[in-house]
C-alpha cells in the first residue's frame, strides 16, 4: 500500500555500511524525480550522486546531523551513509533560490520514496556548509546544491507517534537508541472538521 511506503519513508541516521549502493540504484531515483511536477515545467534542478567512499565522506564531513538531538553524534561510526544525491539549482535556468524550495521538496521526497521502494532509506540535509561542498565536487558558478540525500541502507528503529497537546514536536531517543517522531494527529491539522 501506498501509504505504508510513507511511513516507512522516515528520516533515517544510520545505516549498515557494507550495504553499498550502485550507481543504477542512483540514477533511478533521479529518473522518478526528473518525473515530477514543477511550477512552469521549469525544471531548474541537476543532480550529483557521490557513491564512491572518499567523496561521500567528504560530503559527510560538512554536513551536520540531527540537531534535535545534540547531546549525540549521529551518525553513529562505522554507520555513515554510503551515497549522497546532491540536489543542485541551475542558476542559469531559475536565478530564485527562494522560488524553487517546492520543486525542491517534491524531488527529495521522491527520491526518499524511490530508496525507501528499494528497502533503502535515508534522510535530507538542509544543514551543510555550501562553500566547501561547491569545492569538493568542483561545481560551476551557476550550479548551486540546495539540499542533500543521504542514502543508506538503514538499521534504525524509528516509530511515529500521536502529537499530545501541549508536547513538543522536537523528535527523541530511548536508551535503546530508538528514534520517535511526533506528529500531529489529523484532528489537529484538519481544519474543516466537518
Ligand atoms: C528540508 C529538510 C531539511 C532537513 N535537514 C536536516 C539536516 O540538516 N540534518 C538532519 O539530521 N535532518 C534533517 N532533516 C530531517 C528532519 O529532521 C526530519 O524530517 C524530521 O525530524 C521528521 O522526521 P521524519 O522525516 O522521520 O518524519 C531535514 C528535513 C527536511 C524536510
Amino acid at each position: 500500500m501506498f501509504k505504508d511506503l510513507v511511513i516507512k519513508n522516515r528520516s533515517y541516521r544510520g545505516f549498515d555500511f557494507s550495504r553499498k549502493i550502485e550507481r543504477e540504484e542512483l540514477i533511478d531515483m533521479i529518473e522518478c524525480a526528473r518525473l515530477t511536477p514543477c511550477g512552469a515545467n521549469k525544471q531548474p534542478l541537476k543532480y550529483f550522486i557521490a557513491y564512491n567512499e572518499k567523496t561521500v565522506e567528504e560530503i559527510q564531513s560538512i554536513t551536520k546531523w540531527a540537531a534535535g538531538l545534540p547531546q549525540m553524534e549521529l551518525p553513529r561510526k562505522g554507520e555513515e551513509p554510503v551515497a549522497y544525491i546532491v540536489i543542485c539549482q541551475d542558476l542559469n535556468i531559475d536565478k530564485s533560490l527562494k522560488q524553487s524550495q517546492t520543486v525542491i521538496g517534491i524531488a527529495a521526497q521522491t527520491i526518499l520514496l524511490s530508496a525507501t521502494d528499494k528497502g533503502l532509506g535515508g534522510c535530507m540535509i538542509g544543514n551543510f556548509n555550501r562553500i566547501k561542498l561547491k569545492q569538493i565536487l568542483s561545481l560551476d558558478e551557476n550550479i548551486e546544491p540546495v539540499l542533500l540525500i543521504a542514502l543508506g541502507k538503514p538499521i534504525e528503529i524509528v516509530e511515529l507517534t500521536d502529537l499530545k497537546q501541549g508536547e513538543s514536536t522536537n523528535y527523541f531517543r530511548d536508551d535503546n537508541n530508538k528514534h520517535y517522531v511526533p506528529k500531529r494527529t489529523l484532528n489537529e491539522i484538519l481544519i474543516n472538521q466537518k
